[in-house]
């Protein structure tokens, strides 16, 4: 199957099976807005619970908020989202369909890499274990001539994309006879900038309504309240404020499910520091961040750093975690120094004063600023997107199970009877009795033993507990692990601790 193919099956398996669905289906759907159903929601809690303590339980220079979605207008224009958060947007005369022009080059230069990178797969193969990659890259003829191309349409690109040069955006695709993959043709609009925020309106009567803007991210929430907190929590610089919210974006292409939303959650740390230290800051988050993610146990090799060539402005240093979606390396996380700029605007244009006095340093000083930025939903995708697997039993039967890290998994353990007579169900309910307190769990028992463990498998829960007529003689249960399918005998009175030793949000939060 290829990752394409892999990617519809998962969209698909995440409908069926209650994690996420496409947000007002029965009207037809609304684009790039999903809804998270009964399994998605315990999973996106637990992710963010997963964030929540790390930031706010681990640090105890770090607190945090929960601000409104509205907020004054005159915040987005000090920001400088009123102003210059655009993409630039073209569109073909004949499909009509929209595309981000960034976005079309993007593709075209991921192609040039996928490309390259076959060549060196059939190198390999070729050479088998005498094969020096390094060696066949600096010497191949055709990975030669694709790299002259992509060096030659990103430096365009890169040089285009810093002046802002919507034109030479344009000529790009052109000359590169980038084609619409609707109408496969190269007939386009000129590229233009178009603001990503929604407006509404606020106000009883038309006259006194003014327009405000749905928070395009929630980090502006914290600096507008930066104030408040020092102030009120007493706080002392280096400390954080962390803050998980939705923000809106009407992003122009917004495709790949889950990863680019029109309404999407951020869970967001502005950390708080003196001047002059940021670049150390920078580093030690960019550790912390890396590490929180590894932690999951979903493989080193799946993410990596991504320091941006380009710097807005504001910023001294910036970098995205990037994990391997099945569709390629793309960003999860973004963390940025962003300098006093926030601050400072903010300043700016409320006319209030926004310093801190330092007592070390004697002197006030406007704080600057490190951000971590993770969208939920992004990392909502990122474990069921590794987590999805399709395997062949050795019985020769297919199962599907998504091994999500336990203490992430949407339901802990279920327990299921083995007949639904005989005293079964009854010993099972107080089973369940015993361990719901604890454990989001699920009691089943229609069906065989066999496919009540295929839905387990297919919503990931790690354990499966069976009730037989044993267990009314010696008090045991048949515990079944997920992953490896292996199944033991266990007290009744002994589960609890079994089942906690894996899913306890504690054992990965002590490893950080
Ligand atoms: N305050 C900084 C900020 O918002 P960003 O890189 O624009 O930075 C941060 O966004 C993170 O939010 C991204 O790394 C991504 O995980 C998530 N994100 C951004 N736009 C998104 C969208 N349209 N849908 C889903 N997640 C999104």
């Amino acid at each position: 199957m290829t990752q394409d193919e892999l990617f519809k099956v998962l969209v698909a398996h995440c409908k069926e099976y209650g994690f996420i669905f496409p947000s007002s289906e029965i009207y037809d759907g609304l684009a790039a807005v999903y809804d998270y159903g009964q399994m998605g929601v315990e999973l996106k809690n637990n992710i963010k619970q997963y964030w929540w303590n790390a930031m706010t339980r681990l640090n105890e220079n770090i607190v945090g908020i929960d601000s409104c979605i509205f907020m004054h207008p005159r915040i987005w224009e000090a920001s400088g989202h009123v102003g210059a958060f655009n993409d630039p947007l073209i569109d073909n005369k004949d499909s009509k369909k929209r595309y981000r022009a960034d976005v079309l080059i993007e593709d075209f230069l991921g192609k040039i890499e996928e490309k390259m990178n076959k060549e060196v797969e059939k190198g390999r193969k070729r050479f088998g274990e005498a094969f020096n990659e390094e060696q066949f890259r600096a010497t191949n003829p055709n990975v030669l001539r694709e790299k002259a191309k992509y060096d030659e349409v990103h430096g365009r690109y890169k040089k285009a994309e810093e002046a802002n040069d919507l034109a030479e955006y344009r000529q790009i695709i052109i000359d590169n006879n980038i084609v619409c993959p609707i109408s496969g043709t190269c007939n386009w609009t000129d590229v233009r900038q178009f603001n990503l925020m929604f407006s509404t309106s606020m106000g009883s009567t038309a006259e006194g309504a003014s327009t405000i803007y749905l928070r395009p991210e929630t980090a502006q929430g914290i600096f507008v309240n930066y104030l408040n907190v020092q102030k009120t929590g007493r706080m002392k610089i280096p400390f954080g404020i962390a803050q998980i919210g939705k923000a809106f974006r009407n992003e122009i292409v917004a495709r790949q499910f889950i990863f680019r939303m029109r309404e999407f959650e951020q869970m967001e740390m502005q950390f708080f520091i003196k001047p002059g230290t940021e670049l150390e800051w920078f580093k030690k988050w960019k550790e912390q961040r890396m590490k929180w993610h590894v932690n999951l146990g979903m493989g080193a090799e799946n993410y990596r750093f991504h320091d941006h060539e380009k710097l807005a402005h504001y910023a001294n240093a910036a970098t995205d975690i990037e994990f391997q979606f099945p569709f390629g390396f793309k960003e999860l996380e973004g963390i940025h120094s962003r300098t006093n700029w926030d601050l400072g605007r903010h300043q700016q244009y409320s006319g209030r004063k926004i310093e801190y006095f330092d007592p070390e340093e004697g002197a006030a000083y406007t704080p600057y600023v490190v951000e971590t930025s993770i969208g939920v939903d992004r990392m909502v995708l990122a474990v069921l997107s590794h987590s999805f697997k399709e395997e062949k039993l050795e019985n020769g039967e297919n199962r599907v199970v998504l091994s999500i890290p336990a203490p992430l998994a949407p339901v802990k353990a279920a327990v299921l009877p083995l007949v639904k007579k005989d005293g079964l169900p009854e010993l099972a309910q107080k089973v369940m009795d015993e361990l719901k307190f604890d454990f989001n769990c699920q009691y089943e028992e229609k069906d065989s033993i066999g496919k009540r463990y295929r839905r387990q498998d297919a919503i990931g829960t790690p354990f499966c507990i069976t009730v037989d007529h044993q267990s009314l003689e010696d008090g045991c249960v048949t515990v079944r692990e997920r992953d490896t399918m292996a199944q033991e005998r266990v007290k009744i009175e002994d589960l609890r601790a079994l089942i906690d030793s894996k899913v306890n949000l504690n054992n990965l939060l002590r490893n950080l």
